[in-house]
C-alpha cells in the first residue's frame, strides 16, 4: 500500500479563499473589515518569519492587519498595557501575541490578559475549558486544523482509535479534546508513555507533535492509519552551508508504504494553522457584530 499523500497547502488556499469571499460578504453586511493584532517582542527570526507570513496572509483575505513589533527590552507592564489597548479597540477583532517571548515576561500572564473573545489563538484559559466543556470558544488553530484534514479524508470518525503524541497545552491536549469530541477512543501519549510503539499500533488516527524528528517509525504505524504529522524540525545544516532539510516527527518515508493517509513535511499540517488563525478572526468579527456564521461549513 502507498499511502494517499495529504495536501494541507491546497486545502488551506482552499479555506483561504472561502474566506476571502466570506469577508467581502461581512464588508457589505458591516461595513467594515474583521480585524487581526499580532504582536511580536524581540526579533527571533523564525518568530519573525511567522509574523511576516501572517501579516501577508491577513491582507490577502481582505482583513486588516495591525502589527506591532516590540523591542526585545519591552517591559512586561509595557506589553500588558498594549494588550489592554487591543482588547479596548472596537476595530480589533483577534489578538495574537507571537510565542515564545523574551525570559523577563510571563507568557501565562500575557495570554490571560488577552479577552477571551479575541483570543483567536484560542491559548486563554477561558477557551480551553470551554473547549473541554463544549461551549462555543476559540479553539487552537494547528489542532482544528489537524482536525479538518482527518474530516475532509475520512468522513465520519466516531468510534476510531485514536493516539495524539505530546501533550502541550497548544496541540496535543486540545487536540485529544477535539477527538473525543468527535467520539473518537483517544489515548493521550507522552515522554514517559510505556511501549509506544504498541499504543500507535492499535491507532486508526496518529497525531504526532512532540518536536523530536522522525521519532515515530514506519513499522509503529497500524496499516491502512490516517497519521498528522505536526513536527517541523529542521535538521542539521549541510557542509556545503545549506539549510539542514525540514522533516516532522514521523519517519515520512517508512510510514508512507504501512499508513492509509499521511500529511508531508513541509506541506501538510504547516499551511492550516493560519489559514484557521483567519478563520477565527472571521468567527470573532461575525460574533462581536452579531452576524450568524456557520462555523461548521469550513
Ligand atoms: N508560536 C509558534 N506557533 C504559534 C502560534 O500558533 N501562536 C502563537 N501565539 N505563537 C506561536
Amino acid at each position: 500500500m502507498t499511502a494517499n499523500i495529504i495536501d494541507g497547502k491546497a486545502f488551506a488556499l482552499g479555506l483561504r479563499e472561502r474566506i476571502a469571499t466570506q469577508v467581502a460578504t461581512f464588508r457589505e453586511a458591516t461595513g467594515r473589515v474583521p480585524g487581526l493584532a499580532v504582536v511580536l517582542v524581540g526579533e527571533d527570526p523564525a518568530s519573525a518569519v511567522y509574523v511576516r507570513n501572517k501579516h501577508k496572509a491577513t491582507v490577502a483575505a481582505g482583513m486588516a492587519s495591525f502589527e506591532h513589533k516590540l523591542s526585545a527590552h519591552t517591559s512586561q507592564a509595557d506589553l500588558l498595557a498594549l494588550v489592554d489597548q487591543l482588547n479596548a479597540d472596537p476595530a480589533v477583532d483577534g489578538i495574537l501575541v507571537q510565542l515564545p517571548l523574551p525570559g523577563h515576561i510571563d507568557e501565562r500572564a500575557v495570554i490571560t490578559r488577552i479577552d477571551p473573545d479575541k483570543d483567536v489563538d484560542g491559548f486563554h484559559p477561558v477557551n480551553a475549558g470551554r473547549l473541554a466543556t463544549g461551549l462555543e470558544g476559540f479553539v487552537p488553530c494547528t489542532p482544528l486544523g489537524c482536525l479538518m484534514l482527518l474530516k475532509d479524508q475520512l468522513g465520519d470518525l466516531a468510534g476510531l482509535d485514536a493516539v495524539v503524541i505530546g501533550r502541550s497545552n497548544i496541540v496535543g491536549k486540545p487536540m485529544a479534546q477535539l477527538l473525543v469530541k468527535e467520539s473518537c477512543t483517544v489515548t493521550v501519549a507522552h515522554s514517559k508513555t510505556r511501549d509506544l510503539s504498541s499504543v500507535v499500533k492499535r491507532a486508526d488516527i496518529v497525531v504526532a507533535a512532540v518536536g523530536r524528528p522522525e521519532m515515530v517509525k514506519g513499522e509503529w504505524i497500524k496499516p491502512g492509519a490516517c497519521v498528522i504529522d505536526v513536527g517541523i524540525n529542521r535538521e542539521p545544516a549541510q557542509p556545503g552551508g545549506s539549510n539542514g532539510r525540514l522533516v516532522g516527527d514521523v519517519d515520512f518515508a517508512g510510514a508512507l508504504s504501512v499508513a492509509g493517509a499521511i500529511t508531508p513535511v513541509p506541506g501538510g499540517v504547516g499551511p492550516m494553522t493560519i489559514a484557521v488563525l483567519l478563520r477565527n478572526t472571521m468567527i470573532s468579527a461575525h460574533r462581536r457584530e452579531d452576524v450568524s456564521y456557520d462555523k461548521d461549513a469550513w
